[in-house]
C-alpha cells in the first residue's frame, strides 16, 4: 500500500524519528550546557527553544532544574509535549509559529539561554526568528543555534542517503537549488508493516557567513561556531553550524 503525504513534520516523524531522537535528547542537553558553562562560567536557569517539536530537549531541562519554555507551530507535536510533560511544565509549550508570535511583556528579556536544535531554522523567515531570540533573551544572555552547514553541502554535494529509523527504512533523494541554497528532498518511508509513505522537505540552508549576519542584524554578537555540539572544531566540511551568540549587556 501507498500512502501519500504532503506534510514532513508529522505523526510520521513522531513515529519513526522519535525514539530515537529522544533516546539523543539527554546527551545533546549536556553538550548544550557544556558550551553555556564555558562561555558564561554556569548552569542557566530559564531556557528557551525556538522550535522545540515535542520538547524532547525541555523534559531533560526541566529534570535538571532549569525551567524550559519553548514554541512550536506542529499541533501534532505541541499535543504530544502536552500527554508526556509533568503538570509544572505542560503548559510551557507554546502553540504558535514563532514569526507571528508577540512575545508577553513577561517573558521579555527573561532568558538566560535560547535554543534553535537540529536544524529549526531554515523553514520560515529566520530574521525574525533571530529578532524573537533577541526579544526573550536577558542582557547577557546566550543563543545556540544547531543547523546544517550549506558550505558542507558544497564540498561534499548530497544525492542518495538511507537510514534505519523505529520500525523501518527512510530513503532520501536529495538536490540542492543553488539559486536559493534550499535542500529539496523526497522522501520514502518504508515501513515494516509493508506500508510506504512519501514525503517532500524543503528547507534553506545556511553558510556560517549567513547564519552570523543574521544574529547581527538582530542585535546579537558572535562568540565561536562548532562543527558539533560537543565542541569539536568547525571547518568547511563540517556537518552542522553549532553557532554561539550573544544579546549583549
Ligand atoms: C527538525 S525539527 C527539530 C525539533 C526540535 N528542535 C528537536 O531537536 O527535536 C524542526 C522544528 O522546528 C519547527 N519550526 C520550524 N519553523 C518554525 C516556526 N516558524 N515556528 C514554530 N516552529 C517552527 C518545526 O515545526 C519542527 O518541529
Amino acid at each position: 500500500m501507498v500512502m501519500r503525504m504532503s506534510e514532513y513534520f508529522s505523526n510520521l516523524y513522531l513515529k519513526f524519528w522519535g525514539p530515537k531522537l529522544d533516546r539523543l535528547a539527554e546527551k545533546e542537553v549536556s553538550d548544550i550546557l557544556g558550551i553555556y558553562e564555558v562561555y558564561v562560567g554556569r548552569k542557566p536557569q530559564k531556557v528557551f527553544d525556538l522550535g522545540a517539536g515535542w520538547g524532547r530537549h525541555m523534559l531533560i531541562f526541566h529534570e535538571k532544574g532549569i525551567e524550559p519554555w519553548g514554541i512550536e507551530r506542529e499541533e501534532i507535536f505541541v499535543k504530544h509535549f502536552r500527554e508526556t510533560a509533568p503538570n509544572e511544565i505542560k503548559n510551557h509549550l507554546i502553540h504558535e509559529d514563532i514569526t507571528q508570535w508577540q512575545i508577553p511583556e513577561d517573558m521579555q528579556g527573561q532568558f538566560d539561554l535560547a535554543l534553535s536544535l537540529f536544524s529549526s531554522i531554515g523553514w520560515s523567515d529566520d530574521n525574525k526568528v533571530f529578532q524573537k531570540a533577541h526579544d526573550i533573551l536577558k542582557p547577557g544572555g546566550i543563543f545556540i543555534v544547531d543547523t546544517d552547514n550549506r558550505d558542507a553541502y558544497v564540498v561534499k554535494p548530497p544525492s542518495r542517503t538511507w537510514q534505519k529509523v523505529e520500525g523501518g527504512i527512510v530513503l532520501d533523494k536529495h538536490r540542492i537549488n543553488w539559486k536559493d541554497s534550499m535542500l529539496i528532498t523526497k522522501r520514502e518511508i518504508h515501513a515494516e508493516d509493508g506500508n510506504i509513505y512519501t514525503l517532500n522537505r524543503q528547507m534553506r540552508l545556511y553558510s556560517l557567513h549567513e547564519i552570523v549576519a543574521m544574529a547581527e542584524n538582530a542585535g546579537l554578537t558572535f562568540l565561536g561556531a562548532f562543527g558539533d555540539l560537543h565542541m569539536g572544531g568547525w571547518s568547511i566540511r563540517a556537518g552542522r553550524n553549532v553557532v554561539v551568540l550573544k544579546k549583549e549587556g
